[in-house]
């Protein structure tokens, strides 16, 4: 009796066992992902439901025109992109678009420099088809 007994696993000790197995099994399957880490935004991403022109078009034109459009620099050819009025005048006129499109019907701009991304090429086209809005 004495003999068999050291070999019977108490019923405690199973409880314990079991428990400690459940442990592990509910840790290990509890990971989580970050969603910004697990889908990083694409580069492609690109809002151009909101375009407006104090925030975008201003933007926009900051960075890549109005060293030579910002009205009183020389280098502009005296066009001026840098009002609200100005841009109007050349965003009716199909000379914006087309000039940052680089279509080849007037000059390709920026004078000198790469190309515009899509992503502000599309804002453009978008505030223009909004009806060029003071916004
Ligand atoms: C380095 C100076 C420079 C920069 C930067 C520049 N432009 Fe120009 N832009 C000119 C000059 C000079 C002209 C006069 C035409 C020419 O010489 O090609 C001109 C002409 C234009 C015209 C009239 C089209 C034509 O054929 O004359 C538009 C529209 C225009 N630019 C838009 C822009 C826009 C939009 C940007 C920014 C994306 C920009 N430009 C950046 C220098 C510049």
């Amino acid at each position: 009796m004495v003999a068999l007994n050291k070999f019977v696993i108490k019923n405690s000790t199973m409880k314990s066992i079991v428990f400690c197995a459940l442990l592990v099994f509910f840790i290990s399957g509890c990971y989580y992902d970050k969603a910004e880490l697990t889908y990083p935004a694409t580069a492609t991403t690109c809002d151009t439901t909101a375009v407006k022109y104090s925030v975008d078009m201003v933007s926009i034109m900051n960075t890549n025109c109005n060293s030579c459009h910002g009205g009183t620099a020389a280098a502009g050819a005296g066009i001026v992109l840098s009002t609200y009025a100005g841009l109007k005048v050349y965003g009716a006129n199909g000379q914006l678009l087309n000039s940052v499109l680089q279509n080849g019907t007037v000059s390709a701009m920026p004078k000198g420099g790469g190309k515009l991304s899509d992503c502000d090429i599309n804002k453009i086209r978008a505030w223009l088809n909004n009806g060029m809005l003071n916004n």
